[in-house]
């Protein structure tokens, strides 16, 4: 369902509360290790600056305990950087304070409020904290795609108290969705990388009602490949899903989907990548050996395959590419995804540092910024923070 935008409302004077997702990674000594998020949420706070709105930004960060959790101190100084212009950090994020400052601000202002987890009524989704959101906002625009699995207040309780819309960034992921998933010009692949077939496997179900193709990598692949009859070695398995893996096979060829696992691999007896390393057929590894990543035959093939597609997704790494002697599968695919004509949408924590690493980010049409939540939406789950903001007309 399309969703109104923040393109959609008059916002001059009004109180703009925006639930961005913040969500940095820190350093250990508090740093900003990667800016991305807070830089993608630029065009909706200057759309809402522009317009002349009094601007309220919310964010999490990190998962507190108790009240104890992460300032986001650091991130305030960073946009204001990014801005041009100081933004303020609310001691709190709801209460008479908030409220004091709030009712200051003038239109084209800016203040973020405190990491609304460090109050532990936001991730309850409780009806005081909502309230508290609700009593500094005329609107709210939720920007935070990456925190729309959750249902807490600051994205799903505000906005059933106050008019909601999509900001710039949750549009932007919620179109490419529908590009690449609802109406995807056909052929369509999805690759898929990912340790284990348990945590994978609603979405390959999701993926064989939609995909014309389906490549799989990564350590997931070896439980296919044991179901098959394969030798996998010590490959990491999942002995309890041989049977899903041979049942989704099944219905793969049932419904015309071309399933493709890797044909060669490249394994060693440890995985840190100090000892020696060989390239083997995926389906007869010697027993001490464990796959890391896939061979070079396979990073062909997908490569090839994916060239003919017209849209491809892509979720998951398909081998242990942080490490260099395991890295060269990923990176190789990333280039040709990259370098292909096809829309070519990513997703997953792991994904956006492969693409990263590989130096081809220019070429990836979308990478989302969300993990749990571009996964939940493969998934074709509902997502809570989506579903509450107002349908378009
Ligand atoms: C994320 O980083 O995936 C989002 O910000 C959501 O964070 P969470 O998993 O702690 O809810």
């Amino acid at each position: 369902m399309q969703k109104r935008t923040i393109d959609d409302l008059a916002l001059a004077g009004r109180r703009v509360f925006i639930r961005v997702d913040f969500n940095v990674p820190l350093t250990a000594d508090g740093a900003i290790g990667s800016d991305a998020r807070i830089r993608k949420s630029l065009p909706t706070i200057r759309r809402a600056m522009e317009a002349g709105g009094r601007v309220i930004l919310a964010s999490h960060l990190g998962r507190p305990k108790n009240g104890v959790g992460p300032s986001l101190a650091p991130v305030a100084q960073r946009l204001g950087e990014l801005l041009g212009q100081p933004v303020p950090l609310a001691p709190d994020c709801v209460g008479p304070t908030v409220e004091a400052m709030v009712a200051e601000l003038p239109p084209g202002g800016v203040i973020l409020l405190e990491n609304v987890r460090l109050h532990p009524g936001e991730t309850a989704n409780a009806p005081e904290m909502a309230q508290g959101f609700a009593r500094l906002a005329d609107v709210v625009v939720n920007d935070a795609f990456g925190t729309a699995h959750r249902a807490h207040a600051s994205n799903v309780g505000v906005a059933e108290l106050v008019p909601s819309v999509a900001g710039l960034l949750m549009a932007d992921e919620l179109a490419f969705f529908r590009r690449a998933m609802i109406a995807p010009e056909r052929p369509v692949a999805a690759l898929l990388g990912g340790a284990k077939v348990s945590t994978k496997i609603q979405l390959i179900e999701s993926l064989l009602a939609r995909m014309n193709v389906i490549l799989i990598g990564g350590a997931m692949a070896f439980t296919f490949l044991l179901a098959r009859g394969g030798k996998v070695g010590s490959s990491l398995v999942e002995p309890e899903m041989l049977e899903v893996a041979s049942r989704t096979e099944a219905r793969a060829r049932e419904m015309g989907v071309e399933l493709l696992l890797p044909v060669d691999a490249v394994i060693a007896a440890n995985r840190d990548g100090s000892g020696e390393v060989r390239t083997v057929p995926a389906d007869a590894i010697p027993d001490g050996w464990m796959g890391l990543d896939v061979g070079p035959a396979t990073a062909r093939l997908f490569a090839e395959r994916l060239t003919d597609m017209r849209t491809v997704i892509w979720n998951g790494p398909v081998g242990v590419f942080e490490i260099p002697a395991f890295a060269e599968g990923t990176l190789s695919l990333a280039r040709a995804i990259a370098k292909g004509t096809a829309l070519s949408v990513a997703g997953g924590g792991d994904t956006e540092a492969a693409i990263a690493k590989a130096g081809v980010a220019d070429g990836i049409d979308h990478i989302s910024t969300g993990g749990g939540a571009f996964l939940e939406l493969l998934e074709g789950k509902e997502l809570p923070g989506v579903a509450v903001l107002t349908d378009a007309a």
